[in-house]
């Protein structure tokens, strides 16, 4: 039985017990979540465990990155179930603040990175990624870790992340963890909850769709157009799924690439499933 976790809600004890660890010499690693946690987050859990000396996971739904008509709302929690398995994984601390101590009334400061949060997800979900970066922040400032684990399956997320870092000094080590999937091949996320039965059978198609793709560029094939074809006509035969976007970019970068695929690419792809919104990627490497 792994030793209990400790749930700390207010950011400035939070703060406090972080400084302390640092006085003391300690490793300290975070994995921040949204909670609802499933395997793709126990795995980064356990990957951070291995990196560090105090594991800190944290625990918050973070309006700032819902747009008004998104899932803040119906979002899935389970804060007891998530300590559980954290603990189970290695956690030493719960970070589980609520809404008002991380935005106190009269809140009025953003991080904004540029380039990177405008294209795929930032496109469609306006503001998304300011308040992934503000949060992240946010989170970095209270947990003060040596090392941060997130996950491939937000590429552009972690994309982002890794340039405010390099931009904004952090010194934090991030690390990107490899998608986490079922037997199918669709990438667990806590959205899947709100897929029905037939929904769920053709959620597949998106990873089926970027499989197809990777195949060809496996098989020789360098031309976007045709790769992106092959990946969207693959998505298409799903009659539920509507596709929001299939986009072939720089893998750093996030920059459009035209003609051939002549670098490390990310093939990403979002689509809608009934209500549920669904992303995954897969990286091309010449
Ligand atoms: P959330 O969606 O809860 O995801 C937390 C972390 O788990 C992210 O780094 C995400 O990429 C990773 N993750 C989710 N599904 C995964 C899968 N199938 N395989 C591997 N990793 C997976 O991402 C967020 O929360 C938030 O934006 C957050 C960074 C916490 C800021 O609020």
């Amino acid at each position: 039985m792994a030793s209990d976790i400790e749930v700390i809600r207010d950011p400035a004890k939070m703060r406090a017990r972080a400084e302390a660890l640092r006085r003391d010499g300690q490793r300290i690693g975070v994995v921040p979540t949204m909670g609802y946690l499933h395997e793709g987050h126990l795995s980064l859990l356990r990957l951070a465990r291995r990196q560090c000396d105090v594991l800190v996971v944290t625990i918050f739904v973070n309006p700032t990155q819902f747009g008004p008509n998104e899932d803040l709302a119906r979002y899935p929690r389970d804060e007891q179930g998530d300590l559980d398995k954290a603990r189970q994984c290695g956690a030493d601390i719960g970070f589980c603040p609520d809404v008002g101590s991380m935005y106190p009334a009269g809140y009025q400061t953003y991080v904004t990175v540029e380039e990177i949060a405008q294209p795929l997800c930032g496109a469609v979900r306006p503001g998304h990624f300011r308040g992934v970066a503000t949060v992240v922040t946010k989170l970095f400032h209270t947990t003060l870790p040596h090392v941060a684990v997130f996950g491939q399956k937000d590429y552009q997320q972690l994309a982002l992340l890794r340039r405010m870092c390099v931009d904004l000094d952090f010194g934090v080590e991030l690390i990107g963890a490899p998608i986490v999937r079922e037997p199918d091949g669709l990438a667990l996320s806590s959205r899947n909850v709100y897929l029905s039965e037939p929904e769920r059978a053709q959620a597949v198609c998106l990873w089926q769709g970027l499989t197809a793709a990777r195949q060809r560029f496996d098989s020789g094939v360098r031309q976007v157009g045709t790769l992106l074809e092959t990946a969207r006509t693959a998505i298409d035969a799903a009659a539920l799924a509507r596709t929001e976007y299939v986009e072939l970019r720089d893998a750093e970068t996030l920059e459009e690439i035209v003609g051939d695929v002549d670098r490390p690419a990310v093939l990403a792809a979002a689509v809608r499933i009934g209500t549920t919104r669904l992303i995954d990627n897969t990286l091309l490497t010449p």
